[in-house]
């Protein structure tokens, strides 16, 4: 089977590469330079060139807070192009898997997000990945692997952040304990879209690491014994709105496998192993 991966250069990309070079598959592997997702005619010919037989897609616009005053470029790249993507991956028959998050949800549950659970975004960025999702679906083969809250060392996230207050010599930290979710290590959701594809997965599936928990105890599990204040989202007005809760349930992931998600305590174990 011979994967194309687009914005490989990031932080679910170089993990992605990874697991398939690991396991021996070809891959072609396409970062931002590489390829501009945005570009009709690039798109076409890069598809062309190489003729896949999965496209997986993990190029995005990420920067939450900022899309909030940047929207059209938001929905560019996580919206239209991944129609230029579903077009190409028809031209070549081949399966297009489109990364999203559980940023389509409102977080007013109280309980984890099945795949068909109403969708409500909160947030241009939301919305972009929203349009994302219905894009990909114009593929005739199309897999949508949600997932959230993610750590991997190829790329800015929490983990770091709160290392690099620490670094800078902050006595304390404050932490909201009112938004829960699921941490996901990159590389344990490498593993799980490469699972998903090998099953023959189609359609939406949620993928998370176990368990669910507060930016707060992930804190406490990034820097242990080190004082962390738990505090409302309140406290830290942010462009963005957030949901509260965006728990997402893995049953069909599981059940589609046989497999169980990986921990996000042992991803940060190998994480801060690798990034000491
Ligand atoms: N990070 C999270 O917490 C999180 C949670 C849930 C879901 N997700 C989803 O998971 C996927 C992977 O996220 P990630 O954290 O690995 O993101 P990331 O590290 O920001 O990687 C995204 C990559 O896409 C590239 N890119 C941006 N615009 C592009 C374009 N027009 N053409 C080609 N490449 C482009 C970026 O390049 P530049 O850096 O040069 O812009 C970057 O290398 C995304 O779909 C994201 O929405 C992320």
């Amino acid at each position: 089977m011979k994967w194309l991966i687009t914005g490989a250069g990031g932080m679910l990309g170089t993990d992605l590469r990874s697991e398939l070079t690991l396991r021996g598959e070809p891959v072609v592997a396409l970062s931002r330079s590489d390829l501009d997702i945005t570009d009709a005619r690039l798109v076409s010919a890069a598809v062309n060139e190489h003729a896949p037989d999965v496209i997986v897609n993990c190029a995005a616009y990420t920067k939450v807070d900022l899309a909030e005053s940047d929207e059209a470029a938001a929905n560019a790249i996580n919206g239209s192009a991944v129609e230029l993507l579903a077009t190409a991956a028809n031209e070549a028959g081949a399966l297009l898997v489109q990364v999203s998050t559980d940023f389509v949800f409102d977080g007013a549950k109280r309980e984890p997000y099945d795949i068909d659970d109403a969708t409500g975004p909160l947030s241009v960025y939301g919305r972009s990945k929203l349009l994302g999702e219905v894009a990909a679906r114009h593929a005739e083969q199309h897999l949508i692997v949600r997932t959230s809250w993610l750590f991997g060392v190829h790329g800015p996230n929490f983990v770091e952040a709160i290392r690099n207050q620490i670094r800078k010599g902050v006595d304390s930290l404050r932490v909201v304990d009112d938004q829960r979710g699921r941490p996901t290590y990159t590389p344990h959701l490498a593993r799980a879209i490469v699972r998903l594809v090998m099953q023959g997965a189609r359609g939406v599936v949620h993928y998370a690491d176990a368990d669910e928990c507060s930016w707060y105890d992930f804190a406490c599990a990034i820097a242990p014994g080190f004082t962390i204040r738990p505090v409302s989202s309140d406290e830290f007005p942010r462009p963005a709105k957030r949901p509260a809760y965006s728990v997402l349930s893995t049953d069909r992931y599981e059940q589609l496998t046989g497999a169980t998600p990986d921990s996000w305590r042992e991803g940060l174990r190998e994480y801060l192993s690798l990034r000491a």
